[in-house]
């Protein structure tokens, strides 16, 4: 490679996902999100895995890879507080809101990163927008409320799809549903996470607004930028 080729993304998320290590607590845990720019700070999070406790993972994907490299994976319920969690995001906003779970492991994503004191997003540039909502805001759900829910997101001006897999209705790894819903234009992400998550039904919204991110690493063609909020 020469010094004018510009970083591919899958460059961007190794640098990021590198970058993410200066924000691991020595001796402690450290929460561990979900996708493919995770999967780089979880290679690199194996450099240093004789200096942390382990980690609290946000899927059965993420877990598989951490006991792969040999970094002990804790149940959530055993842990009352976390440092720092870090993950990625399908969107994030010049606020720090994000919106998450195009791997469908929003809930625990969410879940964790309720147990942290900072959210860490890593990034590549191409997640950065102004508004949230071109990316189809992906929501788990209970099965039998799936058409009354995507009902609801109609009269907020959106269209809710059910997430296939291998052309069957995908299962999350709590076993429920993901609707994808297209077409929202997410102005007010506090506004619009409270009500989606009390409607009868929905397990999680992929709006991540009371759980922000505190900090963002945003790889882009000029390197890695640190954003905070
Ligand atoms: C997983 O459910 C998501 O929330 C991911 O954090 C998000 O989809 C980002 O994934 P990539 O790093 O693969 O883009």
């Amino acid at each position: 490679m020469t010094a004018s080729t510009p970083l591919s993304q899958d460059e961007l998320k190794t640098l990021v996902g590198q970058a993410a290590l200066q924000y691991v607590v020595p001796g402690e845990l450290v929460g561990v999100g979900t996708g493919s720019t995770v999967n780089k700070f979880i290679e690199a999070l194996a450099s240093i895995k004789d200096s942390i406790r382990g980690a609290v993972s946000s899927s059965e994907a993420s877990t598989v890879r951490l006991k792969a490299l040999g970094i002990p994976v804790l149940d959530a319920n055993q842990v009352r507080s976390l440092s720092v969690y870090i993950d990625g995001a399908d969107e994030i906003d010049g606020r720090g809101y994000m919106v998450k779970g195009g791997g469908a492991a929003l809930t625990r994503e969410k879940i964790v990163a309720a147990l942290a004191h900072n959210f860490v997003c890593i990034a590549d540039e191409s997640k950065r927008v102004d508004v949230l909502g071109a990316f189809p805001l992906p929501v788990e759900v209970i099965p039998m409320a799936a058409a009354h829910i995507a009902r609801r997101f109609e009269l907020l001006g959106g269209q809710a799809t059910l997430r296939l897999k291998d052309g069957r209705p995908l299962v999350t790894d709590n076993g429920q549903h993901i609707l994808d819903v297209r077409g929202l234009r997410i102005t007010d992400p506090l506004a619009l996470e409270s009500e989606v998550n009390q409607w009868p039904g929905v397990v999680t919204v992929g709006v991540f607004a009371h759980h922000k991110a505190s900090v963002c690493l945003l790889g882009t063609r000029q390197g890695v930028k640190t954003l905070t909020y």
